[in-house]
């Protein structure tokens, strides 16, 4: 491996040129790679950030030797395909949130990352981010006491497009998997465990996703978590946790924020507000930590591993169970 993590990205749409901005602040990651449906896309994504190996088609990519690992953003419905295809060629994978439709494809990913011993995670980048190191180190340290209650929220108002992303059944659309997933991992990042009951209840669009979801989870002793996510309603992106001593609130937009307050006894009224900035646009810190790990020869990370992403996907299993929504191909 060369000093630099040289990284190759698969696909060219919204995301990846956010995440190739945040890989481009960091000195020893090179951006070497990019495979795309057409050439023609790979080209002007390649000449857009200055990546010298422009492929068509993903097969060329997972085959290329410059490449040490492999960033996943196509939409959710490939994404466990696209990953297999990059493992079984030898590469450590990012994969794009949701990390794939289900959990039966989130055991193939994992079997296949186990199999040829390559580094795999989630990519869910806000747990990566300054705001939420401070808040599991608050947790962990005890200042708000047993943590009893909380609630989150992630929506917005996206225009209606059936064939887009968002919408498409066939494309894995719906709120759930795009949004739900971030309210999903706090509640998990929060308790530390995965719900012990799961109530949920969605609102179906038009196309047959959903286009809002309340969820209820109940913990083992007793703790609660409410949750929302909309792709048709725009709602505050907040976050409160609530603990027997005291609470913390994730000002908006809480999954990239910088602003955390804690009430408690010694806070006063005001409550203790910390601001936590980060450099570049913060996928450069899950890249950061995709790095440390590859470099020390992890194949899974800590604060996103791999048994935890399997409780996820089984979480959103249940949510859209209980909400009647499944996908085409299902
Ligand atoms: N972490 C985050 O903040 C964040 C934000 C937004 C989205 N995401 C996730 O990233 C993934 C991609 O989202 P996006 O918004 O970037 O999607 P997008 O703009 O629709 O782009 C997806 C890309 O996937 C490739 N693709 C392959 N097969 C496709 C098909 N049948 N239809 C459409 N595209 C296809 C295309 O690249 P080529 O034409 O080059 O092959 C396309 O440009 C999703 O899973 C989403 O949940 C994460």
């Amino acid at each position: 491996m060369s000093d630099r993590i040289r990284w190759g990205i698969l696909g060219t749409g919204n995301i990846v040129h956010k995440f190739a901005t945040g890989l481009a602040v960091l000195p020893d990651a090179a951006l070497v790679a990019v495979g795309s449906r057409r050439q023609e896309t790979a080209d002007a994504f390649g000449d857009e950030f200055d990546v010298p190996n422009r492929h068509a088609g993903y097969e060329a990519l997972a085959a290329d030797p410059d490449v040490d690992v492999v960033y996943v953003a196509t939409p959710h419905v490939f994404h466990c395909d696209n990953t297999v295809l990059c493992l079984g060629h030898g590469k450590h994978v990012l994969c794009e949130k949701p990390f794939a439709i289900n959990a039966q494809e989130t055991r193939r990913m994992i079997a296949a990352a186990r199999k040829n011993q390559r580094f795999l995670m989630d990519a869910v980048w806000t747990r990566f981010l300054p705001t939420m190191v401070k808040l599991r180190e608050i947790l962990a340290s005890g200042r708000i006491g047993e943590v009893k209650l909380m609630q989150v929220d992630f929506g917005f108002r996206a225009g209606l497009n059936p064939k887009g992303r968002l919408f498409d059944p066939a494309l894995g659309g719906g709120a759930v998997l795009d949004v739900g997933i971030y309210v999903v991992q706090l509640a998990a990042m929060v308790f530390g465990k995965p719900p012990a009951k799961i109530m949920s209840t969605m609102q179906l669009g038009e196309t047959g996703v959903d286009e809002q979801t309340a969820m209820l989870f109940t913990y083992d002793q007793g703790q609660m978590a409410q949750l929302a996510c909309a792709i048709r309603t725009s709602t505050p992106q907040e976050a409160s946790i609530f603990g027997s001593e005291g609470r913390i609130h994730l000002a908006s937009a809480w999954w990239n924020g910088t602003n955390l307050t804690v009430w408690d006894k010694s806070s006063g009224a005001e409550g203790e507000t910390m601001t936590l900035p980060f450099e570049g646009n913060g996928y450069n810190c899950e890249a950061q930590a995709v790095m440390e790990c590859i470099r020390t020869g992890k194949l899974e990370s800590d604060i996103m591993p791999l048994d935890e992403t399997m409780q996820l996907m089984e979480t959103l299993d249940a949510v859209r169970a209980q909400g009647g929504l499944a996908y085409p191909m299902e």
